[in-house]
């Protein structure tokens, strides 16, 4: 008899990650996967070093310190923080206890991919709700709710569209989700947001108990590598999580660096000085090329080319002049390619590349 897996996991599409590598080219401009190109802070880089003595050591399982350093920055209570190895290890844990077979995990049109690759992983039904003008539609999301729903996962800001719902919206939301549907506010980009109206869904866990926020060190914090998220959950979720993860879920250089980083808010300053500049820059030069930019609040764009086949001759134009982009066919957006707002010199590459695309 052949091994069988269980429901699902052979449905799960592979995730397929930004590529780093052009062949022939020593140092491509990598603008894949929307990474901090200023890197971490010297704090994060010092504490990474530090952890070096300390390798021969389990890590402290519950990461205390980390935990702490994160809710005195956020202002948060630490009991109601679980740390993973990146978000991604935190939605697959939300996936494992909330879903299974025969349950529904919806999504909006344009969502992180990582949600329906979960639902799949898990044997549930990924949803799709349709977004309005690339945004998620808090309309058609309550509209898709049935009572096999379990997660609506929202991603606030929203990876690859870049565009955000205003808390209002958010808050619309949960009020019209049943009690027993978990909302997951991924809110992986919310530092990079400079919107009156926006916020990260920090008093939606704090009042509602079918809501957490999902956040990220892989993006502002610069550390993608160590791989390292959180989540802020209401006290019984956090209890579930804690069941769940494993009991060394997250390494001691990430636990160490972490703190620093997330202690350091003079590189975040930095970092969101940085893209507010060259992500205006980009979309400024795009659009005056007659390149469409749907506006965007997080650390990159999607440029859009009317077609696939333009959209397609456009990333493999700045792949072979050495710049790496995302595709986006795999989020319904064949049309379009994802950029991530690099240092001065890749933006402006890149901006170089695309006047000779379209002169
Ligand atoms: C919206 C969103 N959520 C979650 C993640 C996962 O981030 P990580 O697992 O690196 O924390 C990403 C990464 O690109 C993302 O774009």
């Amino acid at each position: 008899m052949p091994l069988v897996p269980r429901p699902g996991i052979e449905k799960a599409p592979l995730y397929i990650p930004g590529s780093h590598h052009v062949e022939g080219v020593a140092e491509p401009a990598i603008l894949s996967a929307n990474e901090n190109p200023l890197g971490p802070g010297q704090a994060a880089i010092d504490a990474y070093h530090g952890a070096a003595d300390a390798l021969f050591r389990y890590p402290e399982g519950g990461a205390v310190d980390l935990r702490a350093a994160i809710g005195k920055r956020f202002g948060l209570n630490p009991d109601q923080i679980t740390c993973g190895a990146g978000s991604d290890e935190i939605i697959t844990m939300l996936t494992r206890i909330f879903a299974g077979p025969g349950d529904e995990v919806l999504y909006s049109e344009h969502g992180f991919l990582m949600y329906p690759i979960n639902a799949l992983q898990v044997g549930a039904t990924p949803v799709k709700a349709p977004e309005s003008n690339l945004t998620t539609d808090v309309d058609a999301l309550l509209a898709a709710v049935t009572d096999k729903t379990k997660i609506v996962f929202v991603a606030n800001p929203n990876n690859p569209t870049g565009s955000y719902i205003p808390s209002a919206e958010l808050k619309r939301l949960v009020e019209g989700l049943p009690d027993n549907v978990l909302l997951v506010i991924d809110a992986a980009y919310s530092e990079y947001v400079c919107k009156n109206d926006y916020n990260d869904g920090v008093e939606l866990v704090d009042k509602y108990q079918n809501v957490v926020m999902t956040r990220t060190f892989s993006k502002i914090f610069g550390l993608a590598a160590l791989r390292l998220g959180w989540v802020y959950a209401p006290p019984k979720i956090t209890e579930l999580l804690n069941r769940t993860r494993g009991p060394f879920n997250v390494g001691v250089p990430a636990q160490i660096a972490g703190a620093a980083a997330i202690a350091d808010l003079s590189h975040t300053d930095k970092s969101i000085s940085h893209n507010d500049k060259w992500l205006s820059f980009m979309t400024t030069e795009f659009e005056n090329l007659g390149i469409q930019v749907p506006p965007s609040v997080g650390n990159f764009l999607i440029a859009g080319f009317g077609d696939k086949d333009t959209a397609d001759r456009a990333y493999n134009h700045l792949r072979s002049n050495g710049v790496i982009a995302r595709q986006m066919g795999g989020y319904g957006l064949a049309d379009y390619v994802r950029i991530t707002v690099g240092l001065e010199k890749e933006v402006r590459l890149c901006v170089d590349i695309m006047k000779e695309f379209k002169g």
